[in-house]
């Protein structure tokens, strides 16, 4: 282990992250169990890539299938990626039905904003302050946490809004946070360089998925339309029935964006991310930029997201995603009674997690007790992580399959981890 470590940092450079105190070298995967090189077994609680599962049959034999037959890119015909993009669209509202099929996250959101760019002429972009969309030069600076002085000045063009917190800042009709969009767009149109879009995870969830209302996000939608911009709405980590209640994060928010980007889970693994807007907005960018990517779109990642597809259909994972999401709410509030620490409980189907705090009165954070919870979890075999605004949200985020017997492992092993951690260490 040490050794990998000392490796890692020779062949990768420093800063690099890995999760835990004691990282975990896995080298095997099967459903929401990952195995570590001594044969232990974890309870995946946190991965949202293996969408359908670790090393799922039908996406492995899709992937091996396609990749013995052929593999190229967009330049020759295929109905690979026709037949999955009709398949992929078909789950959204009008008038989203073209798309483009990139590798990463990043990429579409990158393609996302020159769409932006390309339909209103104008560069200015508002995102939230707790937000991360990718890693292009454009893209990463929506974070707010690289050194200022790098970026070939593109953080001008960017004005940050506060990210909602349903648990300490009021909000219940999306009203203040659309205010706060409001004065972002009249700011950048008052610099000169004009508003051309908002770009949000429609769950929030890096921000730590606040509790919010079906259409919450409408204020905010109606002051981007209102001001001639573009909605982006990031659904990376958001989409393919994760909320349960709806495939799409943004259609329970009760808007429809003008652009949708995806990845993470759309390939349980393999790398095929990309996005769905309006025939309009397409024909733009592609008479504004030329665009090609290698890879994107090729025969085998269409294969491995049409088979993420089926998989999610045939078995009814949405279905499994809001049944486990509300029996975890459940059991994650008789824990809020039990133990002070939980502030809060949040759920959006099979995304849920608590907020610890030092004192109920002035939800003071426990970040380093929930950084603490996360490794004891770890150190017993579960799996997860914790994120959001302030860094004290227990953040847990399995594969679809997860079923009542791996969530009464997780909570079981909860109690027991909040009995024997101490809040002040
Ligand atoms: C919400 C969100 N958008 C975009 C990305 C970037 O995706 P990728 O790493 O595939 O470029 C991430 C990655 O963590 C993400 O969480």
């Amino acid at each position: 282990m040490s050794d990998l470590i000392a490796r890692r940092r020779a062949l990768l450079g420093p800063n690099v992250s890995t999760f835990y105190d004691d990282p975990v070298h896995v080298v095997r995967g099967e459903g929401v169990w990952l195995w570590d090189a001594g044969g232990r077994r974890y309870l995946d609680c946190y991965n949202n890539v293996p969408h359908v599962g670790h090393g799922n049959p039908r996406v492995v034999e899709a992937i091996c299938r396609q990749a013995a037959v052929l593999n190229t890119h967009t330049r020759y015909l295929h109905e690979g990626i026709l037949d999955y993009i009709e398949r992929l669209t078909a789950t959204f509202d009008d008038p989203l039905r073209t798309a483009i099929l990139t590798c990463t996250g990043s990429e579409a959101n990158d393609i996302a904003l020159r769409m932006a760019e390309a339909m209103t002429g104008k560069r200015g972009i508002v995102a939230t302050d707790a937000t991360y969309h990718g890693n292009t030069a454009l893209v990463s600076h929506l974070s707010k946490s690289n050194v200022p002085e790098v970026g070939f000045g593109l953080g001008q063009y960017l004005r940050h809004v506060e990210a909602p917190d349903s648990y300490r800042i009021a909000d219940p009709d999306g009203r203040r946070f659309a205010a706060g969009v409001q004065a972002a767009i009249d700011d950048l149109e008052a610099s000169g360089i004009g508003f051309a879009a908002l770009i949000i995870c429609p769950l929030f969830l890096n921000e730590g998925f606040p509790a919010q209302a079906e259409g919450w996000l409408r204020p905010a939608a109606e002051a981007v339309r209102r001001a001639g911009g573009l909605l982006i709405c990031d659904e990376v980590q958001a989409g393919f029935g994760r909320c349960g209640s709806h495939f799409w994060g943004h259609q329970k928010q009760g808007v429809v964006p003008d652009v949708v980007t995806m990845g993470k889970p759309m390939g349980n693994g393999h790398p095929v991310a990309g996005l769905v807007t309006s025939a309009e907005i397409m024909a733009r960018f592609r008479q504004s930029f030329r665009y090609f990517n290698t890879f994107g779109g090729n025969p085998v990642s269409c294969a491995a997201a049409m088979a993420v597809l089926e998989e999610l259909q045939a078995n009814d994972l949405q279905a499994n995603a809001a049944r486990i999401g509300h029996l975890a709410q459940e059991r994650l509030q008789a824990l809020a009674a039990r133990y002070e620490v939980i502030g809060d409980v949040r759920q959006s189907g099979m995304v849920f997690g608590a907020e610890f705090v030092l004192d109920r009165v002035s939800k003071e954070p426990a970040s380093e007790y929930a950084d603490r919870v996360v490794n004891a979890m770890r150190a017993r075999g579960i799996l997860l992580s914790k994120l959001g605004r302030h860094k004290n949200t227990l953040k847990i985020r399995p594969p679809m399959p997860f079923g009542t017997e791996h969530l009464d492992l997780l909570m079981d092993t909860l109690d027991a981890v909040l009995a024997e951690t101490p809040v002040r260490a």
